[in-house]
């Protein structure tokens, strides 16, 4: 099917993912059934995407007179069989607990039609082994960021049996929704963002369990430093303006060693300084891609001091 003939989907889970995800389809045209156990879970998702959409409106970014047509478009249910039929694309976004994902996923196999491809919004389960489907064919995992109608990544990953052109479907649906697919070769724990996060996370609570620093010299020190650079050469990068063969130094200093780096190494692609490290600076000199840089590390330097949230409070 195109992703363009998407007239109905399912949305499970109607708690912090499901909801504004709901909004998402919602707002690209798209009618959504949105499915919870709970009617109380329901009537909080359906008021929030209220809130939602007139804050939306309110910042710039959709015309106020659009939202009662978008909310018209999503329909709460605790009844997931009537709202299961006739969709194009079901994902779930229950609580992260396999047995309520097995539940779920043998409902969509059964309610939704059999060309229906089924979702799931999992931050860290290998779905695909922890399932049995008939059609393993037509499940796939999309990751999506909160909040879902402000952070335009989803990070998608296929199972060892999804189809081709079930990845095809999904990443054009995700694209018609406005949204970012980044596209895994395969499931692994985490997928990327969560995965580079996870690190954070236990240096940050290392710091602040040894006392080395307050939670406000942390926020302050990643702001001021991290949060100008990250946005401009992002997680990779960033090493090829240090330099490879530091990298392959500090590697080293841990024990370790990566193939990758020591090859890049031996083909003189140190990064910046030599043109070549990561990504190819297609023959630009160090001082023309080191002013590149500079000049965006400048305006971001100046944006974010505009916002004045260097500090928390
Ligand atoms: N919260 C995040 O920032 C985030 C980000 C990315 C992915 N995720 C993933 O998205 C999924 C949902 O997370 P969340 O934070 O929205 O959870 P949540 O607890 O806010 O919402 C889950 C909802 O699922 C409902 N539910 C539980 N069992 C159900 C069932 N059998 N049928 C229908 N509804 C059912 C609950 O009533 C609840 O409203 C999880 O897999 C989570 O790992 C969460």
């Amino acid at each position: 099917m195109d992703s363009k003939d998407v007239k109905k989907v399912l949305v499970v889970g109607a708690g912090v993912m499901g909801h504004s995800i709901a909004q998402v389809f919602a707002t690209a045209g798209i009618e959504v059934a949105l499915v919870d156990l709970n009617k109380k879970a329901l009537d909080h998702a359906m008021k929030m995407i209220g809130h939602n959409l007139e804050n939306l409106s309110e910042f710039g970014r959709l015309d106020a007179p659009t939202i009662p047509a978008i909310i018209a478009r999503i329909r709460p249910t605790t009844d997931i069989r009537e709202a299961a039929s006739g969709v194009d694309f079901a994902l779930e976004a229950v609580v992260e607990v396999p047995d309520v994902k097995k539940k779920v996923f043998a409902d969509l196999e059964q309610f939704a039609p059999p060309k229906a491809v089924l979702a799931s919004n999992t931050s860290g389960l290998d779905i695909f082994t922890i399932l049995e489907p008939k059609d393993p064919s037509r499940f796939v995992i999309t990751h999506w960021f909160s909040p879902p109608h402000i952070i335009p990544l989803v990070e998608v990953a296929p199972g060892p049996k999804t189809d081709s052109s079930v990845m095809a479907f999904t990443i054009a649906l995700l694209e018609r929704l406005g949204k970012r697919p980044v596209v895994m070769r395969q499931f692994t724990p985490a997928f990327i963002v969560n995965r580079i996060q996870s690190y954070i996370f236990l240096a940050v609570m290392e710091i602040l369990n040894n006392n080395w620093a307050t939670p406000e010299e942390i926020d302050y020190a990643v702001k001021i430093s991290l949060g100008i650079r990250l946005p401009i050469v992002g997680a990779v990068q960033t090493y090829d303006f240090s330099g490879l063969d530091l990298v392959q130094d500090m590697l080293k200093s841990r024990g370790m060693s990566y193939p990758l780096i020591d090859d890049k190494i031996a083909n003189n692609q140190l990064g910046a300084k030599t043109g070549k490290g990561f990504f190819d600076y297609g023959g630009r000199t160090e001082s023309e891609i080191v002013k590149e840089r500079d000049a965006l590390y400048v305006k971001m330097a100046d944006f974010l001091e505009g916002l004045n949230k260097f500090r928390p409070v």
